[in-house]
């Protein structure tokens, strides 16, 4: 395990941390901020691999454990959404199953 977290953030080059801060109270409810945050890391993903790099989004414990948090210096109200590692391309990512597009889709007709 340990090896395992020796590796964690050695395989690319940049990782970028992508954190969203909340403001408590808002109007926009927590989870559309955390959405939102979401968004910036998907587009970063879209914006690197169009760039030509790799790009993978990854989270595991660090992106959950308060001394990582605290390490990178996050307030109470900030949370990591993810790590997004970017790099060269080494090896083309593998491709796996994918569940049938008509099996996660529904129709809603009043
Ligand atoms: C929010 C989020 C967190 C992820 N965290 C991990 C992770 O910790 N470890 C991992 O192996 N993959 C993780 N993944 C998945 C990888 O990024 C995965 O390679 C990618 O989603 C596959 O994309 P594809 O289904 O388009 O091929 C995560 C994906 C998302 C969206």
């Amino acid at each position: 395990m340990l090896a395992k977290d020796r590796e964690r953030f050695g395989s690319a080059p940049l990782v970028v941390t992508v954190v969203a801060r909340l403001t408590r109270g808002h109007k926009v409810p927590e989870a559309e901020q955390r959405l939102t945050a979401g968004c910036v890391a998907y587009n970063l993903l879209l914006g690197a691999q169009a760039l030509g790099f790799g790009a993978q989004w990854l989270t595991g414990w660090p992106a959950y454990a308060r001394e990582v948090a605290d390490l990178l210096g996050l307030a109470e109200n900030e949370e990591i959404v993810g790590f997004i590692h970017i790099g060269s391309v080494r090896i083309p990512a593998m491709e796996h199953a994918r569940p049938a597009l008509a099996d996660l889709l529904g129709e809603w007709n009043g």
